[in-house]
């Protein structure tokens, strides 16, 4: 485990082999939350055992629910749906958004108060979005201009919920998903942009019964979820940051193993073939109603790429990881429609963009828009402002740079990926804790 605040990355040789990613961080949170509002006993394999991850953990044990983790492995003894007890501290959600905006979801039909926050990237997130559509079914939540903490007077009569989409955003439909469960009556929610949707493939294979399509979902509230053993596939979001190594240290060749391949998530995956890339999904199955499938990856020459649009949201969190890819593809790569970029850990079209230009890669951006023009990387220092995510992508760029990167404010690599820095040294990078 990283616990060093800075990183010291120098050229590598290429990565071959099999690489073991931990599983996937948005369904780790709906196995521990759905998991305890379930009736009965179960287990979750392949768990995130990461820092986000545990504060979901310790949430639902505030809330009554009795949860033993072993490594990557949990035993849940769900307490249904009417169960939930008071906590009597304040609930705390770390560095986790989908934490505080999905728990929000049930806190606010309870009948009792309670409090939730976060660290100082956490309390100056947007929660808007989620406190808005709430209270419009009369719910009470009291905050300072929207943000954390959320001081949440519980209602247990709210009314059902007409979702429309505003924004893409998985963590506001499963917000409002959450507390329909609890709500009398018939929710609906409609996307226009479907968001990836691991909370109903979750409630169904707890036997909950919802209605969906592409688009519309309904869910009527105050049936029993059914406690059943849950296995995690590895996380996509966690394995791009490999898919890229390999893609951009020539002469690698990697496998990655039981990976979530939610085709909500795919989005990655999809816009580096476009680009040149040699990636091939194989040995596609089903697991604990999600899909999964093995990945290999050899290193390849990559073009620039245009995007814009609904492709957006399917790799939302890959983004840092890709610009690092454009960086060092021919020509020049024009990302736009990317906005909710400057409300996650960081703002992180302004934490790359600093970023990519002290490594010396031309970029410039508009609000919602960046533009890179791939070339050499020549190494440098950045700060990654504390997010995960613009950490270890400027690592990965350390790779194949002329000259080290040094990173600083790391130690959030822990929020996500803790073996991330084991696996870069099992796989013989020169990576350094400074
Ligand atoms: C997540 C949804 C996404 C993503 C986040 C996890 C989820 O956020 O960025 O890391 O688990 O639902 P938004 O819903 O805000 O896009």
């Amino acid at each position: 485990m990283n616990s060093s605040n800075n990183l010291l990355v120098n050229k590598s040789n290429p990565f071959i082999g099999t690489i073991l990613i931990p599983g996937d961080k948005s369904i780790s949170h709906r196995s521990v939350i759905l998991g305890s509002l379930a009736n009965g006993q179960l287990s979750v394999k392949n768990f995130l055992n990461s820092e986000d991850c545990l504060c979901t953990v310790s949430a639902m044990q505030q809330l009554g629910a009795k949860i033993v983790i072993d490594n990557t492995s949990l035993s849940i003894e769900g307490l249904g749906l009417t169960q939930l007890k008071e906590p009597t501290n304040t609930i705390d959600a770390g560095n986790s958004g989908t934490l505080m905006r999905l728990l929000t979801g049930v806190l606010a039909i309870q009948n009792f108060n309670s409090t939730i926050t976060g660290d100082s990237s956490l309390i100056n997130r947007p929660m808007k979005r989620i406190i808005d559509p709430l209270q419009a079914c009369g719910a009470n939540i009291i905050s300072d201009n929207f943000k954390a903490p959320l001081n949440i007077n519980g209602n247990i009569n709210l009314k059902p919920i007409n979702y429309k989409q505003e924004i893409a955003s998985a963590q506001i439909k499963s917000c409002l998903m959450l507390a329909s469960l609890f709500i009398d009556g018939t929710s609906y929610f409609y996307e226009s942009v479907t968001t990836r949707d691991h909370t109903e493939n979750m409630l169904e294979h707890f036997n909950y019964k919802i209605t969906r399509s592409e688009n519309i979902s309904t869910i009527v509230g105050r049936q029993m979820l059914t406690a059943k053993d849950v296995i995690i596939g590895s996380d996509i979001s966690s394995a791009a940051f490999f898919i890229v190594a390999a893609l951009i240290s020539k002469g690698s060749k990697i496998t990655l193993p039981d990976i979530n391949i939610n085709k909500y998530r795919l989005g990655i995956i999809h816009v580096l073939q476009k680009m040149g890339a040699d990636i091939k999904i194989y040995n596609k199955r089903s697991e604990s109603n999600e899909l999964i499938g093995d990945i290999d990856v050899t290193s390849s020459n990559l073009s620039s790429i245009t995007l814009d649009g609904n492709i957006i949201s399917t790799l939302i969190d890959e983004l840092p990881i890709l610009f690092i890819a454009c960086s060092v593809a021919s020509g020049i790569s024009k990302i736009s429609g990317i906005e909710e970029l400057r409300h996650k850990e960081s703002d992180r079209i302004k934490s790359m963009e600093e970023g990519l230009k002290a490594v010396g890669i031309n970029v410039s951006s508009k609000h919602d828009s960046i533009e890179i023009e791939g070339n050499e990387i020549h190494g440098g220092k950045i700060n990654s402002f504390g997010d995960h995510r613009i950490a270890m992508s400027f690592a990965i760029a350390g790779l194949v740079s002329k000259k080290s990167i040094t990173i600083t404010n790391t130690k959030n690599i822990c929020t996500s990926f803790p073996t991330f820095v084991d696996i870069m040294r099992e796989q013989g990078a020169e990576i350094y804790e400074i």
